[in-house]
């Protein structure tokens, strides 16, 4: 199985474009220890030929461009991407769905609750019904990915529940949401053979459940939205914590450090992470401490083959 990520940002990206901040402005000015990323998306592949996304990030068509294995291939108009698996409805994971218009065949995977956020959206209709096939998958249920020609690809996915919370654009005003576990929010595990990854690039909590799953898996690519839960208000970034987010942070005894000590992982790589997280800055403390727990830091372009 071949895996590209082709962005390893939380939403905002990095640099975020209203972000006046000291990492933000690193990026901007081109030093080489603050490396621009954009917005989380990862493609999958059985065959170098077939594609995945795993999410449609706001970027998808800057990622597409920088990234030729997704380049077309074959006549006038074609693509090798052959579907998408959404992890959740939000803008960072749905937003590229747009970007892939123009009458070109492919399927949409996601939750029955995260089908049901696109079909209320009219803007959406620019994916061709014709064309672009809404697939429900129900969580806890492996299934076979398709091909545009309906064929079986040689990629196998299961969706399984998270805890997190609903949409930033969907949460109700002066309600704080509920962390819940269900169809909302979900991780993504892809097998190809005796290969596998998991992809959460959301997640609110470490469960016992979530654990067990994760113990002995070749790959995981993990949310690392922020470093510390309060570090966007310590920061002066805004009001709210990595947890009212929905994001469970990095350090701390319940963080994301802690909490992978106990699971048995051969490669963990850290993806959809936050502007105002110092693991971006290749010469901080946090990334050292973070290289020295056996993570890779996710990047823009970086290939993993299992
Ligand atoms: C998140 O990961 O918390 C969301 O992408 C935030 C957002 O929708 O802006
Ligand atoms: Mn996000």
């Amino acid at each position: 199985m071949k895996i590209r990520i082709l962005g390893a940002a939380a939403g905002g990206g990095f640099p975020q474009w209203n972000s006046h901040a000291t990492a933000c402005r690193r990026a901007r000015t081109g030093d080489p220890a603050a490396k621009p990323r954009t917005q989380a998306s990862v493609a999958v592949s059985a065959d170098g030929a077939h594609w995945f996304l795993l999410n449609a990030s706001p970027d998808l068509r800057q990622q597409i461009e920088a990234n030729a294995c997704l380049h077309p291939k074959q006549g006038l108009r074609s693509s090798p991407i052959a579907g998408v698996v959404l992890t959740n409805a939000d803008v960072d994971a749905i937003a590229g769905l747009l970007t892939l218009r123009e009458r070109q065949a492919f399927s949409v995977y996601g939750t029955a609750r995260t089908q049901a956020v696109l079909d209320a959206n009219p803007i959406f209709e620019v994916l061709a019904r014709d064309l672009v096939a809404r697939r429900p998958l129900t969580v806890g249920q492996a299934e076979r990915l398709v091909l545009p020609d309906g064929s079986s690809s040689d990629l196998t996915i299961e969706l399984f529940p998270v805890p997190g919370k609903v949409p930033l654009y969907l949460e109700e005003a002066g309600r704080t949401p509920e962390i819940v576990e269900g169809e909302g929010t979900v991780g993504a595990h892809v097998s190809s053979g005796a290969r596998s990854m998991f992809f959460i690039p959301s997640c609110a909590g470490m469960t016992a459940a979530l654990a067990q799953r994760l113990q002995g898996a070749d790959l995981v690519l993990f949310d690392a939205t922020l470093w510390s839960d309060d570090e966007m208000v310590r920061a002066g970034l805004g009001s709210k914590t990595g947890l009212r987010m929905g994001h469970m942070s990095m350090s701390g005894p319940h963080g994301t450090l802690a909490a992978f000590r106990t699971i048995a992982v051969k490669r963990k790589v850290l993806i959809h992470i936050n502007n105002s997280n110092p693991i971006l800055l290749d010469d901080s403390p946090e990334r050292a401490a973070v290289t020295a727990a056996g993570w890779g830091v996710g990047f823009d372009g970086m290939e993993i083959d299992l």
